[in-house]
């Protein structure tokens, strides 16, 4: 395209033809807003150049030939101008969309995460519940031998629990069973730790029960124990009134009712008051209107002696407490069942 074209018409109406070049090539287009209105000047219906055209009809013949191929220049290179333009902010667009808030990685549809177990639900509570206050969590295995879950606990060689009836011995490994309680997970600590000791232990344990609504043969359990000089029954009470209340709420009551358990001594279980408004809470409480959450006591002298821990030097208490009976009672389920057949009818609830 030569430098400036200027034609001269009958009515002396002078058009350079560079001034539109130079004006085109020289549009600043730094977003959407300006390369719309370069797009409207000069490409849209009402476009500076059609202006051009109403002068054709002055040309002569060989004018009107240089003139048009002029403007098709003119129109072409305004639209290529737009596409460039238009093609550079879109895929900037999309540069800027790798900022914290988009992430290109993720996938373009929602999919369903899934959500939490009610027993990973209420385990996660308590376990918040007993950090707060120095716990730390031990986990341990779940097949176990017979003197970690009964005889390091105290319990006689003829105790009904030991029974096959009651807990699932491995037939191929003689000697060896699936855990009947977490209390195991008491033994294992102080096997490795000396005093104090402060832990919680959430897991899975088995029992040979009879599978309805109210048992099963697997459950879980949380086992908790302090073990320090000079540890007493008060220092139980206040720890497992704090749980109580943390977990049921402020005005929660509680009361500790003597019990037995081999491996302390005094022994308790501690219930919490439920109500007795209708007929669900008659039945959940055997019509006491009370409901045990847990066992406990303060760790046998005998206990501590088997694991090499002096108890003229040292006191300290247990507890254990059942997950699904928690959560049934939290999330009102009326079978325990529920909790164990991964329905995914029932689990998308919680
Ligand atoms: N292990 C007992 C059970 O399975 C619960 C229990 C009671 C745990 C008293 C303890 C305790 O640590 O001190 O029923």
């Amino acid at each position: 395209m030569s430098r400036v074209r200027i034609f001269a018409f009958q009515n002396e109406t002078m058009i350079d033809i560079q001034q539109y070049i130079d004006e085109i090539n020289s549009y600043e287009i730094k977003d959407n807003t300006s390369l719309e209105e370069f797009r409207i000047a000069f490409l849209g219906t009402k476009n500076k150049l059609k202006d051009l055209f109403k002068i054709m009809g002055q040309l002569s013949p060989d004018e009107k030939k240089e003139f048009g191929q002029k403007m098709n220049y003119l129109k072409t290179l305004a639209e290529e101008k737009f596409a460039q333009y238009k093609a550079e902010l879109d895929s900037s667009h999309l540069v800027n969309s790798t900022s914290p808030q988009d992430d290109l990685s993720k996938p373009a549809f929602p999919f369903n995460k899934g959500t939490r177990h009610p027993v990973s639900i209420v385990l996660n509570n308590i376990i918040d519940i007993f950090t707060r206050i120095g716990f730390t969590v031990e986990e341990d295995r779940e097949i176990e031998d017979e003197w970690h879950n009964f005889t390091a606990l105290n319990t006689p060689d003829d105790h009904p629990a030991r029974d096959m009836t009651d807990t699932y011995y491995l037939l191929s490994h003689p000697g060896r069973l699936l855990r009947s309680q977490t209390s195991t997970v008491q033994v294992r600590v102080m096997e490795r730790q000396k005093p104090p000791i402060r832990i919680i232990s959430p897991g899975r344990v088995y029992r040979n029960e009879t599978i309805s609504a109210r048992s099963h043969c697997q459950f879980h359990q949380v086992e908790g124990l302090f073990i320090d000089k000079g540890v007493s029954l008060a220092d139980m009470k206040l720890t497992l009134n704090y749980f109580a209340r943390e977990m049921f709420g402020p005005d929660t009551r509680t009361r500790l009712r003597a019990s037995y358990f081999p491996f302390t001594e005094p022994s308790a279980e501690l219930d919490v008051y439920w109500g007795l408004e209708n007929e669900t809470d008659y039945r959940i409480t055997k019509g006491t209107g009370w409901l045990e959450i847990l066992g406990c006591g303060m760790v046998d002298p005998a206990v501590l002696q088997n694991l090499g821990i002096d108890p003229n030097v040292y006191s300290g208490f247990a507890f254990g407490m059942g997950i699904e009976r928690q959560a049934m009672l939290k999330y009102k389920i009326p079978d325990i069942r529920y909790l164990f057949e991964n329905d995914l009818r029932f689990l998308s609830q919680f």
